[in-house]
């Protein structure tokens, strides 16, 4: 069924499909199509940062960026739904056309630049929600907030979505907003992680519960970079990092009439630099914190390959575009062989 919807979609513009299938989403969710056409995995429970998931298959950030449609996502099977990025106030993104299809490689390439309503938006959406699965949020800054300020922008965010959410994930890695990938290196990547820390600590007293904290970062770092992040991670206590986000190199799709768009590259091409990442974090940090893997997986084998490498819970979503629901539950049935 999702092979013919797709057949369609991919006929139009990447985003005008992405937002008709939003909508169509809603619209089926609203119906009760979602409910008994779609085939959910069996449980596959995992209990990971504290919090108990029902399988360990989520959605990636940054296709329900405003919460806008969680009800309908939350009925397609995934373990949790991370929504966003959102920024403190409101931005339009770049213009378009600012995403790519590259079927060949089952990838896509990205330059949205962190387009999204605002806090006081995706609240007022998490607020009205029925979803009653895991919810992470992603938190970045605006792209007219300085480096130097951006402290200030991820503090916002933690504080407004504190009491709505079961995880935090401080996005540092989105290669669409100029300057915001060096967050992740030397002091800056230190003081930005005490100060999330601190922000956690004040919301914690204030609601008297413990949210935890996750980093989501790139896959274009060296393994010097990534024994850093590991260090600063343990140090500083966060309580999960993602691996990883969209990949500035295009080694992969060399020659394609896409490859020289400016953007981050996702999907298959993403997948081995990604899962390389994770071995390596998996090296420095072993049981201490727990790694959720993201990046390329396409069918069950690439799920089950980032459990091996050391992920405790996986992240799909460009394969999800290419593959519909069918990859969430395909994904579990792999975890589930893995034992
Ligand atoms: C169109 C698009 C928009 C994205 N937006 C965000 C975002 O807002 N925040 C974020 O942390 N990651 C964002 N990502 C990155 C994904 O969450 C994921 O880390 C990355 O695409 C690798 O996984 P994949 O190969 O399964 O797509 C975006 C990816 C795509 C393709």
């Amino acid at each position: 069924m999702y092979g013919i919807m797709r057949e369609l979609l991919f006929r139009l513009p990447p985003e005008t499909a992405h937002n008709l299938t939003l909508s169509g989403l809603d619209l089926a969710g609203k119906l009760g199509l979602l409910k008994a056409f779609v085939s959910r995995p069996d449980p596959l429970p995992v209990r990971v940062m504290g919090l108990d998931f029902p399988n360990p298959v989520g959605l990636a950030a940054g296709l329900d960026k405003n919460a806008d449609h969680l009800d309908a996502l939350g009925a397609l099977g995934f373990g949790f739904i991370e929504v966003g990025t959102v920024t403190p106030l409101a931005q339009p993104g770049n213009p378009r056309p600012r995403m790519f299809r590259l079927p060949e490689h089952q990838a896509l390439i990205n330059r949205m630049g962190f387009n999204n309503q605002g806090l006081e938006h995706l609240i007022e959406r998490v607020d009205k929600k029925h979803y009653s699965g895991v919810l992470g949020i992603n938190v970045g800054k605006n792209k007219v907030t300085p480096n130097e300020e951006s402290e200030s922008d991820y503090r916002k965010g933690i504080a407004a979505v504190y009491s709505r959410a079961d995880y935090i994930t401080v996005n540092v890695s989105s290669p669409n907003t100029p300057g915001l990938r060096d967050l992740q290196f030397g002091d800056s990547l230190k003081g930005l992680m005490h100060a999330i820390k601190d922000e956690q600590a004040r919301c914690e007293k204030e609601h008297g519960r413990y949210v935890p904290l996750a980093v989501k970062i790139a896959p274009d770092m060296d393994d010097e970079g990534i024994r850093f992040v590991a260090g600063a991670l343990k140090e500083s206590g966060l309580d999960g990092v993602i691996a990883t986000n969209t990949t500035i190199s295009r080694d992969a799709v060399a020659g394609h009439r896409y490859a020289e768009e400016a953007g981050g590259l996702s999907g298959a091409p993403v997948r081995e630099p990604s899962t390389r990442v994770i071995e390596a974090l998996y090296a420095e940090l072993g049981e201490s914190l727990p790694i959720i893997g993201v990046g390329g997986i396409t069918d069950g084998d690439s799920a089950a390959a980032k459990i091996r490498a050391g992920a405790k819970l996986v992240q799909i979503y460009t394969g999800f575009i290419y593959r519909g629901p069918a990859l969430i539950r395909e994904s579990v049935e792999a975890i589930r062989r893995l034992g």
